[in-house]
């Protein structure tokens, strides 16, 4: 036991981030290497172009009704963030992540040797044996603000906090206005999940970063999972495509309009709609030519 605690130990010490694998060109390592069968290329893959709803407008809870049976997701246009600000926040994590090794690793999530839930890396490793992602992030507990850690959030480039802040208020705003709909889709009051949250709503922002991949036949992005969350709110990679949805035991590839926010339930929502709306298992797959940067703000009941 001991010795497998040690192990694991000098796993986490002697972790590199993914990034620095790319930029050497170097093949992904044993630790990234998916079994045979998990490989992504085995399976067929359809593109799926989330449903859209359309806010504001009458159809809004059938729609979001119809997106969450069927997938679990779907894609909001109209929902008041400019596409100059989405760009901001794409330009703040793009920033992030292209800053030199030592300037990141300031943010760590490794703190004398333990690994913390909050801040700059990857994959807690629990297992010896388990199968890496090929994914570097950067996580950041947002609301309550008074539980917000100052000190792990990046001050370059220098709109970063401000930019991080304003995001989560409109993020904020846009939860809550679809959990309403979401409520009445459910035929409860349209408060039911403002008054179950009550002050115990927490959001947090995880900026994930998906360098290009060598062999991504044989490696997951992010692999297959549901969200803990509630509600999940993504802002996808402007370009470069990656997260696939599974539907009736179909992987399906998921493509979303440039301005769009997509907006996925996770597993607490499944319990509080008793089953009526599903958590979408959902992965990444990485790309041979091109990196992939998403943002995703998690909202949860704290526990
Ligand atoms: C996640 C996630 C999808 C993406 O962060 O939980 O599923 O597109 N992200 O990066
Ligand atoms: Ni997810």
């Amino acid at each position: 036991m001991e010795g497998a605690m040690s192990g694991l130990k000098n796993m986490i010490a002697e972790r590199k981030m993914v990034q620095e694998r790319a930029v050497s060109g170097e093949d992904p390592p044993p630790q990234y290497i998916l079994e045979e069968s998990h490989r992504p290329i085995d399976d067929p893959q359809p593109t799926f172009p989330v449903p859209v709803v359309h806010l504001g407008h009458s159809d809004e809870t059938a729609e979001i009704k119809a997106a969450l049976q069927s997938w679990g997701m779907f894609q909001v246009i109209d929902h008041g963030l400019s596409s100059s600000f989405l760009d901001e926040i794409r330009y703040i994590a793009r920033t992030f992540f292209k800053l030199p090794m030592e300037e990141k690793q300031k943010y760590s999530n490794i703190i004398d040797g333990e690994f913390k839930h909050e801040g700059y890396g990857n994959d807690n490793i629990t297992a010896e044996g388990q199968i890496l992602d090929w994914n570097d992030r950067l996580y950041l507990s947002v609301q309550p603000e008074d539980e917000r850690k100052l000190e792990l959030w990046p001050v370059n480039p220098s709109s970063f906090r401000d930019v991080l802040h304003e995001y989560t208020i409109k993020t904020r705003k846009l939860i809550n206005y679809i959990l309403k709909v979401v409520a009445k889709s459910l035929e409860l009051d349209k408060d039911f999940f403002s008054s179950h949250l009550g002050d115990k709503s927490r959001l947090n922002a995880r900026f994930n970063y998906y360098p290009s991949c060598s062999r991504p036949d044989l490696v997951f992005g992010l692999k297959p999972h549901s969200d803990a969350t509630l509600i999940t709110v993504i802002l996808p990679d402007k370009d470069v495509e990656g997260l696939q949805v599974m539907k009736d035991g179909k992987w399906f590839k998921v493509t979303t309009s440039p301005h769009a926010l997509l907006l996925n339930i996770g597993d607490q929502m499944e319990i509080m709609s008793n089953g009526i709306f599903k958590s979408p298992v959902h992965r990444v797959v990485t790309n041979p030519d091109n990196e992939r940067i998403s943002v995703a703000m998690l909202c949860s009941k704290r526990t």
